[in-house]
């Protein structure tokens, strides 16, 4: 079963995943047994009672207590072990052990933020020390819609909900990095709502944090800045760097450029259209393009839309 288990699953790099996989491959295995048992009756059936001659009669048969019994039985003790066996599988993995390293996700259209205790970020690229249980609390923005935060390799797929919390907790065998995918379909760019996960070791993990509760944009350049908040919102989703067609329309080029837009109306973009763009996105929409892109507001301040139209302003 395990080697199957290795040719059809992705490597399994949390401690749940063993579980997960054993219960997996112990369904798999029965239903292999039972399709082929089932094929080899139904063609030995064909072949022994198929008839012969013009005169046979096919004999009525009204029932066979010891057979249906055996069908019944049979199948619902198959049923009560995977229900048995996924129930203990379910309650390890919703009951958090109390040591947990707790990180919080918010998860949004279309981007997943990552805050840490010592109030360090970071934007679709979750750090968490391996070896040790680590909690999530998770909740999409405030009028936002569900996502669904998955990663295979560890096993864990729960949903992300507006207006209220959830959590999943997971423990990593070994430092290394890991696919986050959005699993739960939540518009025009939940194929591009995808992310990685790095698991440090222990003594990594202290020194990465440290360093990314450090960084601060002030004493920044405002292209640099802009640079930072661009990717940490990841605007790049949706707004290519290199010219190519997204979601969005890209950012190469962009300023000073005149652009058709839905209404039949030509504008040239400047700062003014920049920020009302980010503000109100919908006040204005390209031509060729879906309104689809959530407002910043309350989310960047003055001064980080400032930083943000710099960088968008220098990618020409
Ligand atoms: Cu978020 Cu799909």
């Amino acid at each position: 079963m395990d080697f199957l288990n290795d040719f059809l699953l992705p490597p399994a790099k949390s401690t749940h995943a063993d579980a997960v996989d054993k219960l997996f491959g112990f369904v798999n295995f029965v239903s292999v047994i039972l399709i082929v048992g089932i094929t080899i009756a139904v063609l030995y059936f064909v072949y022994k009672y198929y008839r012969k001659s013009e005169n046979e009669v096919t004999p009525i048969i009204r029932q066979n207590v010891p057979l249906e019994v055996a069908w019944t039985i049979i199948p619902l003790f198959l049923v009560f072990i995977v229900f048995g066996w996924g129930f203990k599988g379910y309650m390890e993995l919703t009951q958090v052990p109390e040591d947990a390293y707790e990180i919080h996700v918010t998860a949004q259209r279309w981007l997943w933020k990552f805050e840490y205790p010592n109030g360090a970020t970071t934007t679709n690229e979750l750090h968490v020390p391996a070896n040790r249980p680590v909690k999530l609390l998770m909740q999409s923005k405030s009028g936002d819609v569900i996502h669904s935060f998955y990663v295979p390799d560890y096993r864990i797929k729960k949903d992300v909900l507006p207006n209220q919390y959830t959590q999943v907790w997971f423990n990593v065998k070994e430092p290394g990095e890991s696919d986050l995918f959005c699993a739960e379909y939540c518009g025009t760019g939940h194929s591009d709502m995808t992310g990685t996960v790095i698991a440090h070791s222990e003594d990594e993990y202290e020194e990465w944090l440290a360093d990314a509760g450090s960084g601060s944009m002030k004493d920044l350049p405002p292209v640099e800045r802009g640079e930072k908040l661009f990717t940490q919102n990841a605007c790049q989703t949706c707004h290519s760097l290199d010219g190519s067609r997204k979601t969005g329309p890209t950012v190469k080029g962009l300023f000073g450029s005149e652009e058709e837009m839905e209404s039949g109306q030509t504008i040239t973009v400047d700062e003014n259209y920049l920020r009302e763009s980010i503000l109100n996105p919908n006040a204005k929409i390209v031509a060729g393009y879906a309104a689809v892109m959530p407002s910043f507001k309350g989310q960047l301040s003055d001064d980080q839309i400032d930083a943000i139209i710099e960088y968008i302003k220098a990618q020409k």
